[in-house]
């Protein structure tokens, strides 16, 4: 039997997969690292520290399943998105990777805009956002000059993890989309974009399809991992093409709803010339020549985990999540937003912060557990609506990650959206997108749709509930309004920070 791996370099960890040719999942590895948060809105993480873990990963994965790594046919990866990796001439990193949650470019973003105004989103089909590559490229020249000038190429950060295993380097069309350097629909580096900001074309690497061949590993790196360097690497991924491949959003009805540290809505798209106008990121898939509309939600898993460590350290998430079955649909009055790390989708604002509204003294811990998990649902469903908003009609949606462990949340995603939910049998997320990349790319099968035939099982769907939608639909209003109430108040807060 042959085998691939998918390897998911997520924010807070990487998870490597093994998988069969029949799409069963041999086993599972993940080793974590820290986010480095030098000031608030700063994010940064050691790229280092993701190739040792991405490594220990693969060995300990190899060896759980007790297989013969002569077995693994390919390789592929999955990545937390836009995340900017400077490397000098000799290949080193410059510096820590500033990451995708990272919101200190805010000045950056309005020189972009300023620069090319309607320009920027006929090109790169995105607004100027905080998390994007370019604002940060831009940073550190404005910031760091004397890393700019000894930068020889950028990289995404499962880009660098693949060229220390490979050392080749490159970077698939889904990742390239999330640079701001791109141009979407042409699938090319933007000259124009390069030129305006005085980059040097030699800082971008060289753009692939995600099941591109990247090379193989090398000999020092596939003895490290306990493989055989003749195995295949192909290029894979940003996190949200592998979830969406992995969920088998592969055709226009496909619409997902991933909750990890962050929180995404999106919908596949075949027309490149359809126009969110920059409110939702429009960005090409993992899927040949196809395209997807995302909304984002900073701090959706990341709010959860936050609100544990804070307030309920010593439980479980189960533990945790486990009362909020028997308390109402609107947590008693009390409603909260998710804004812990400032936002995106649909308030691109990096100085809003997070509220609880509505605390009366009958609440107990379930009430803000509860609270918590439909203010982020309220958020992502903020995503939903813009993409309703344009004419699509969204009845099904298939739900991945952190929002898919536990029943009632699943139930809330359901009556909240007012949309039919999905959930898969042995979800894997995004790891198992790059193993799907990785199993079309060694040719088993001829696209990803014929892989997803075999490697995808559908679970029982979840109803909306109409009496709990229209409780979701009158509380949506006065969620929406918190934000018009309390963005002024968290300027004027944003200097105490
Ligand atoms: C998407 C985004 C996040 C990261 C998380 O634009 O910034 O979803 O990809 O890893």
């Amino acid at each position: 039997m042959k085998y691939v791996m998918g390897i998911d370099l997520g924010t807070g960890s990487v998870k490597a997969i093994l998988v069969n040719q029949t799409g069963r999942i041999m086993g599972e590895s993940s080793c974590a690292y820290p986010i480095i948060q030098k000031k608030s809105g700063y994010n940064e993480q050691d790229p280092e520290l993701w190739v040792t873990q991405t490594i220990a990963a693969m060995k300990e994965l190899i060896q759980k399943c007790n297989v013969h790594g002569t077995d693994v046919e390919g390789i592929s990866f999955s990545g937390q998105m836009h995340g900017l990796v400077l490397l000098d001439q000799h290949r080193r990193a410059l510096r820590n990777a500033i990451l995708w949650n990272d919101t200190r470019t805010t000045e950056q973003c309005h020189q972009i805009q300023q620069a090319l105004g309607g320009r920027l989103l006929g090109i790169t089909r995105n607004s100027a956002l905080e998390g994007f590559t370019l604002p940060k490229l831009l940073w550190v020249k404005q910031h760091e000059p004397e890393i700019f000038q000894q930068s020889d190429v950028f990289l995404l950060p499962k880009d660098y993890v693949r060229y220390r295993l490979t050392g080749q380097l490159a970077i698939d069309y889904s990742d390239g989309a999330g640079t701001l350097l791109m141009d979407v629909a042409n699938k090319t580096w933007s000259k124009e974009l390069l030129q305006t900001f005085d980059i040097p074309e030699h800082l971008c690497p060289p753009l692939m399809e995600s099941t591109g061949l990247a090379g193989g590993l090398l000999p020092e790196m596939a003895n490290k991992c306990g493989l055989s360097p003749e195995v295949k690497v192909f290029a894979g991924g940003a996190d949200n093409a592998c979830g969406a491949v992995g969920a088998g959003i592969l055709s226009p009805e496909g619409t997902l709803c991933s909750i990890g540290t962050s929180g995404v809505i999106l919908s596949y798209e075949e027309n490149r010339n359809v126009d969110y106008k920059g409110q939702l990121h429009f960005f090409n898939h993992s899927q040949p020549d196809a395209f997807y509309a995302m909304g984002v939600t900073l701090a959706a898993g990341h709010s959860l985990t936050w609100y544990k460590n804070t307030f309920a350290k010593e439980q479980t998430f189960e533990q945790l999540l486990a009362p909020i079955e028997e308390i109402p649909a609107g947590a008693g009055g009390l409603l909260f937003t998710p804004y812990i790390t400032g936002e995106r989708t649909p308030h691109a604002d990096s100085t809003i912060r997070g509220s609880f509204i509505g605390m009366d003294s009958a609440h107990t811990q379930a009430h803000f557990t509860r609270a918590v998990i439909e203010g982020i649902t309220f958020s992502l469903r903020e995503s939903l609506e813009l993409l309703r908003n344009t004419g699509k009609s969204i009845h099904t949606i298939v739900s991945i990650g952190g929002g898919a462990k536990n029943d009632t949340w699943l139930q809330i995603q359901a009556d909240l959206f007012g949309a039919e939910i999905v959930q898969l049998e042995s979800e894997q997320g995004p790891a198992l997108g790059a193993a799907m990349i990785a199993a079309v790319g060694c040719n088993w099968f001829s696209s990803l749709e014929e892989c997803a035939r075999t490697f995808i099982h559908k679970g029982t769907p979840y109803q909306p509930n109409s009496r709990q939608t229209n409780i979701y639909n009158d509380l949506f209003e006065q969620y929406q309004s918190i934000y018009r109430q309390t963005h002024e108040l968290n300027q004027n807060l944003a200097k105490f920070r």
